[in-house]
């Protein structure tokens, strides 16, 4: 066959633009990435995809190997999230789709079926901590969202949301932590309310699930916990595996069993699908699978050992930096970093030139807008940290960044929103806040972004993120939802 390009020379043009991506391993990114640090893990996993690389997950009956390995890790989770033999589960593609799954199952099991079927719009009940997993699964499943909200270490109190009990809720949600803050949710007092009024209880533990089973001092939170109906824990999270890879285990096979889709009424094969997903890459679970049996507990608990050495680390050296503080306690190897408002404005760090700053010093953390709850208190903007068993071996390297970084911005006040409008032409300022004004098209949405200095950001991301997030804080959300749409469609559009 002659081929258009070379495979040689496509596979050097794939390197020199991952060359372009920040870096995957070596600990210099604290969010996406959950790099175990081991080499030999990432290898396993290569080969494990390789050997999986023409099958189609899509049907375990003639790929049996997707059966055999998926029952695996579905009995490893079960085991380490302390369920037994009534706990059933599936392997997804990602969190998200682990969280709309769950939602999915609970709506379909609240309507029921025949003639006592429910009828009505279903709630969707969680903190406001809750992950925007869950608002996309109350929108594309047909949910109204109710999000309760909650303190300003990011802890919801189990009686806000117990007291938002009602016969329409389908489902309550709780974080095995919360991303944005790393807070643990009452998992024990919601789920015995909500098993006692009948209502499913999820929980999120994509981020926590395989790694709290090891993790000290943790409050009851698995199937252990009376209530629990559902819990989602990500393998490519602290399970290692490359993306693309989840579990979502459900209480009870009856209800499970409403997770599924299946059709027979259609000219072609019979569908039955347990996930979004018909034809899919068997190689995440493949690498998931071959990661949890070289692992095993004893692997995972070493590896989240160290996790809870650099965590320690970290929160004590942030908290110990002036005009800086770690929000609430943090439950796992991630946390929150908000301005300390205790000290004078003049030895304040703001959490987000800090975060900018420490860039400068080769460490990409994230930026956390701040939110306005729907009780009008306001959760502070943060700087978030996500720490990997990587970390420990640049722990020396960080924590420099991290305290001269925050010698560099102390004082510097925050971008207020009148600032950062004040950045937009006078015209352009008007035009977003006219109260009326129809949606925005496409053209008018990129002009927009070319005049905030955001179009062709293909190149990667602003220098400074501080003032782009200050801008976000300052325009009407689904503006801003609209313009970020804008941004994210036009770096996949042909350039000719
Ligand atoms: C608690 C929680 N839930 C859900 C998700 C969504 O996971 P994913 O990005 O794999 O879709 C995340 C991701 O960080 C998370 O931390």
């Amino acid at each position: 066959m002659n081929f258009d390009h070379e495979p040689a020379d496509i596979l050097d043009r794939l390197n020199q633009l991952r060359r372009a991506d920040a870096p995957t391993h070596g600990g210099r990114v604290l969010s996406y990435v959950y790099d175990s640090g081991l080499a030999e893990l990432d290898e396993l996993a290569a080969g494990a995809i390789r050997a999986v690389q023409p099958v189609n997950g899509l049907d375990p009956t003639t790929f049996t190997s997707v059966a055999v390995m998926e029952r695996e890790v579905v009995a490893f989770a079960r085991d380490l999230l302390g369920g037994d033999s009534d706990v059933v589960g599936t392997v997804t593609t990602g969190g998200t789709e682990s969280c709309l799954l769950a939602v999915k199952t609970a709506r379909d099991v609240w309507r029921g079926a025949g003639a006592s079927a429910r009828t009505g719009m279903p709630r969707l009940l969680a903190p406001v901590t809750v992950h925007a997993a869950f608002q996309k699964a109350a929108h594309y499943f047909g949910l109204e969202l109710d999000l309760v909200p909650v303190n300003g270490d990011g802890i919801v109190s189990a009686s806000d949301l117990i007291a938002r009990f009602g016969d329409d809720v389908a489902l309550v949600v709780v974080s095995a932590p919360s991303y944005a803050h790393a807070a643990m949710d009452p998992v024990v007092e919601v789920a015995a309310a909500a098993a006692k009024h009948g209502i499913a209880c999820h929980v999120d533990a994509c981020i926590g699930g395989w790694i709290l089973p090891f993790w000290e001092g943790v409050s009851p939170w698995n199937f252990s916990v009376a209530g629990v109906t559902s819990i989602s824990a990500d393998l490519h999270k602290f399970g290692y595996s490359p993306k693309g890879a989840s579990v979502l285990l459900q209480r009870g096979r009856d209800r499970q069993r409403a997770q599924y889709f299946a059709t027979t009424q259609w000219p072609g094969y019979p569908i039955v699908n347990p996930t979004i997903l018909g034809s899919k890459s068997a190689g995440p679970l493949a690498a998931a699978w071959a990661i949890t049996h070289a692992l095993g507990t004893t692997g995972l608990a070493e590896l989240a050992e160290s996790c809870s050495r650099s965590t320690r680390a970290l929160c004590d050296l942030i908290n110990g930096i002036e005009g800086l503080r770690v929000i609430g306690n943090p439950v796992g190897p991630l946390m929150a970093v908000a301005a300390d408002e205790s000290v004078p404005t003049n030895r304040r760090v703001d959490a987000h030139h800090w975060a900018d700053q420490v860039r400068t010093h080769g460490f990409l953390l994230q930026l956390q807008p701040s939110l306005v709850q729907s009780d009008d208190t306001v959760l502070p903007a943060t700087t978030h940290l996500t720490i990997t068993p990587v970390t420990e071996s640049v722990l020396d390297e960080l924590s420099a960044a991290l305290l001269a970084a925050a010698e560099e911005v102390r004082g510097v006040a925050p971008i207020s929103a009148a600032a950062a409008l004040a950045t937009l032409p006078a015209e352009v300022s008007a035009a977003l806040s006219a109260p009326d004004a129809p949606p925005l098209t496409s053209e008018q949405a990129a002009g927009l972004l070319a005049v905030i200095g955001l179009q062709g950001a293909s190149d990667g991301l602003p220098e400074r993120m501080a003032p782009l997030l200050a801008l976000i804080g300052a325009l009407p959300a689904p503006l801003t939802e609209r313009l970020l749409t804008e941004l994210i469609a036009r770096l996949v559009e042909p350039t000719n």
